[in-house]
C-alpha cells in the first residue's frame, strides 16, 4: 500500500490494482474525473515525485505528456508514495430508483426525459454532473443532468439517438410514463469553479448543451455570484435542426452563439466549429475560464488551440462524451 499525497496536502492509501481515482474516492476525496476510461484527460495531472503503474491504456495522453511526468488517475495505480495535485471536496455518489416522469421530443434524434425521484431523496449534485441510468437488462448509460437543482427534485436529460445502441432501443421505441428505472450519481466533476477570470465560455457540441443549459440556471439562481464578468455560450451542431433549444439570458451579460458546420444556404449564423468562432471573436483567452462539453474531438482541439491563444491550463474544464452502443 502506497500514500499519495494531494496538493491540498491530503492523503490517501493507493493499492495495486486500484486506480489512484478509485482508492481517493473510498476514502472520501474526489479528484477530477469525467470518462474513467484514459481517454478523455480530465484525470491528467502531474506526479511531482514516486513511481506509478498503468493498468489501462493512457490514450489522451501524448508522448510530450509523458516525457513531463503526467498520468492518468483513472489509469493508474502508486508503486511508491506519489505526491499529486488537484482535488475537488466530497461528492457522495449514490444508486437509488427512479421512474420516468415524462417525455418529450426536442428534435427528431433527441429525446428530453424527465426522472422523478422517491420523495425525500435529497439527491445533491452540482450543475454540470452526469448520472448513469442503469435500464431494461442491467444495461447503463451516462447522461449530463441538463437541470440545476429543482425543489421537486426532478432530474432532466437530454437523450441523442445512436444507431444500434442498445439503450437507444428503449429510449426511442419502448420508454413510457412511470417506467421504473436506476440510475447512480451524481458523477465526473465538470462543474463551475470560483475563478477570477473575466470571461466565462461555454463550448458545446449536440447534446453536450444540457451540463450547460444546468449551469446557466444555476447563475440565474445567483447572478451575484458572477458580477462583472462576460458569458459566452458557442453550441456547436452540422445543421439548424441541431439546436435544439435556446437559452433565457436576458438578465445576464451573455453573448449566444449557435454555429453550424453543415449549414444550409438560409442559414445566416455562424457557420465552422465552435472552437474557432471564439478564436474570431478575439476574446482575451489570458482572462478566460473554459467549460467545454461534448465530443472528444471537440475537447481535445477546443483545449489545443485555445491554450495556444493565451488560455491558462487550469482554466480549461472539460467533459467528453464517449460513445457507447
Ligand atoms: S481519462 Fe481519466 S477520467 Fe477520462
Amino acid at each position: 500500500m502506497a500514500s499519495v499525497k494531494i496538493s491540498s496536502g491530503k492523503s490517501f492509501n493507493s493499492a495495486a490494482g486500484d486506480s489512484m481515482l478509485d482508492s481517493a474516492r473510498a476514502e472520501g476525496l474526489t479528484l477530477e474525473y469525467s470518462c474513467r476510461t484514459g481517454r478523455c484527460g480530465v484525470c491528467k495531472t502531474k506526479v511531482l515525485s514516486g513511481e506509478t503503474e498503468a493498468f489501462l491504456d493512457e490514450l489522451s495522453l501524448s508522448p510530450e505528456d509523458n516525457l513531463n511526468g503526467y498520468v492518468l488517475t483513472c489509469c493508474r495505480f502508486a508503486l511508491t508514495d506519489v505526491e499529486d495535485i488537484g482535488a475537488l471536496g466530497d461528492i457522495k455518489i449514490r444508486t437509488l430508483p427512479c421512474r420516468i416522469d415524462a417525455l418529450g421530443v426536442l428534435a427528431s434524434n433527441v429525446l428530453q426525459v424527465v426522472l422523478r425521484l422517491p420523495p425525500n431523496s435529497r439527491f445533491t449534485y452540482l450543475p454540470g454532473q452526469y448520472l448513469d441510468v442503469i435500464g431494461p437488462g442491467g444495461v447503463r448509460r451516462s447522461y449530463s443532468i441538463a437541470n440545476a437543482q429543482r425543489e421537486d427534485e426532478k432530474l432532466e436529460l437530454h437523450i441523442r439517438e445512436v444507431g444500434q445502441g442498445v439503450m437507444s432501443a428503449y429510449w426511442f421505441g419502448a420508454a413510457e410514463a412511470n417506467d421504473l428505472l436506476r440510475l447512480e450519481g451524481p458523477l465526473g466533476t465538470f462543474s463551475l469553479r470560483e475563478k477570477d477570470a473575466r470571461n466565462i465560455i461555454f463550448l458545446a457540441t449536440g447534446t453536450g448543451i444540457a451540463p450547460v443549459k444546468a449551469m446557466l440556471e444555476q447563475i440565474k439562481k445567483a447572478p451575484e455570484t458572477i458580477m462583472g464578468k462576460q458569458i459566452f455560450v458557442y453550441w456547436g451542431g452540422r445543421t439548424e435542426s441541431d439546436i435544439y433549444w435556446q437559452p433565457e439570458l436576458a438578465q445576464l451579460a451573455a453573448v449566444f452563439a449557435p454555429v453550424l458546420s453543415r449549414a444550409s444556404s438560409s442559414w445566416s449564423g455562424r457557420t465552422g466549429y465552435v472552437q474557432a468562432a471564439v478564436l474570431e471573436d478575439g476574446i482575451d483567452l489570458t482572462q478566460s475560464v473554459v467549460y467545454a462539453c461534448g465530443s472528444e474531438n471537440m475537447i481535445f482541439c477546443a483545449r489545443e488551440v485555445l491554450q495556444k491563444a493565451g488560455l491558462p491550463e487550469r482554466n480549461f474544464y472539460a467533459d467528453a462524451f464517449v460513445r457507447s452502443n
